[in-house]
């Protein structure tokens, strides 16, 4: 009896030992999610025979800023070589248009010195992506998102996770429209309420509102006067967000698409599925160094193994580079069952938001 209540005190002791560490640190969960059997290696099959110049674009505020996303990058630059897209990494701090761009936040700051760098930059069309987006299958061409239609000249899309247009990537049309909306964009810095604002995510729905929705002027600063003037959270930002959205709606904007969430953008964040992915995914957003294998907000396992060896990217061997852990491939169905079930509850949540207006 006393040897059985002691082992007993003994195991609950032990439980909770692992409990705690779980809770904390997570080494299991962590070692659980990296597991995998084989290592898988695919073919890129797809051919680029387009001429369009495209172009990629990452801007960070230091060159030392780079090692904060090893894996992110690489995976761009490799893809960026075997393709033949040109690709460039812009420093906020030394780039000779901070004597024009003079706003103190990054966030806002990198808009402006792309749009002042458009005319050095020898292309028709470009990618500006965060530098925490990784290619995870380089199956995919740049050439699929670009509009077909003369008159698109910017591209954004909705964020699957919240009410967000998303401001760390957007195509572009190299040109005076996509300059000027840039600019006006990064200098929604020097008309930011004093809230929760959201930095250049939040004014991203102001300005884009504001540039090319005139007559929505009243529409427009109700939402900024009602919910992001008084912002104070993320949560009550989304209102505001809802706010906008629902104004970008109403009218359609010939020269600006919002691509709808799910999987029309080339981007997506990977933690949704916790970085499973298949044929129809192409970049992921979130592999920072910070968060991967951490336990907190954002936190990702890498889908794949040991890093990339950049001299092969311009051979026939590329795709050595992507060593998949099988674990983490899985079918269109599988995943867009899970994207699924992520965007009917926001567009739930969005049109709760929406009656809450009224
Ligand atoms: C990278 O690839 C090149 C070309 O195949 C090879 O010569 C070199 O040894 C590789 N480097 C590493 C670190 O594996």
């Amino acid at each position: 009896m006393r040897r059985n209540s002691r082992l007993g005190l003994l195991f609950v002791l032990i439980l909770v030992c692992i409990l705690y560490e779980e809770v904390n640190f997570g080494n299991i969960q962590i070692y659980t999610a990296n597991r995998y059997n084989v290592i898988v290696y695919r073919d890129i099959t797809i051919k680029r025979d387009s001429i369009t110049r495209i172009g990629i674009l990452i801007i960070l505020e230091t060159e030392g800023d780079e090692v904060n996303y090893p894996l992110a990058l690489d995976s761009v630059k490799c893809y960026a070589e075997k393709f033949n897209y040109g690709i460039h990494i812009l420093y906020t701090s030394t780039n000779p248009a901070k004597k024009i761009c003079k706003q103190k936040d990054f966030m806002f700051l990198r808009h402006c010195i792309l749009a002042e760098n458009l005319y050095n930059l020898d292309y028709e069309w470009i990618f500006f992506l965060d530098a925490d987006m990784g290619i995870i299958n380089p199956n995919v061409l740049l050439e699929s998102f670009i509009p077909n239609d003369e008159k698109t000249q910017l591209v954004f899309y909705n964020r699957i996770m919240n009410h967000e247009v998303m401001a760390g990537s957007y195509l572009l049309k190299n040109g005076e429209y996509a300059r000027k909306f840039l600019n006006f964009w990064a200098d929604y810095f020097y008309k930011l309420p004093n809230s929760f604002h959201g930095t250049d995510n939040g004014a991203l729905h102001s300005a884009i509102v504001e540039f090319s929705l005139p007559m929505k002027e009243k529409q427009r600063k109700l939402c900024e006067e009602r919910f992001w003037k008084t912002s104070s959270g993320y949560h009550t930002l989304s209102i505001y967000e809802v706010c906008i959205q629902d104004i970008l709606k109403s009218q359609k904007i010939d020269t600006i698409s919002i691509l709808p969430k799910g999987r029309f953008s080339w981007a997506r964040d990977g933690w949704l599925t916790n970085s499973v992915w298949s044929d129809k995914d192409f970049i992921f957003h979130g592999w920072q160094k910070k968060r991967l294998d951490k336990l907190i907000f954002a936190e990702w396992h890498s889908p794949l193994v040991g890093t990339f060896n950049l001299s092969l990217c311009g051979t026939e061997d590329a795709y050595k580079n992507w060593r998949y852990k099988d674990s983490f491939i899985s079918s269109n169905l599988v995943v867009d069952r899970i994207l699924y079930i992520t965007i009917k509850a926001m567009n739930e949540e969005y049109e709760k938001i929406l009656r809450s207006l009224l």
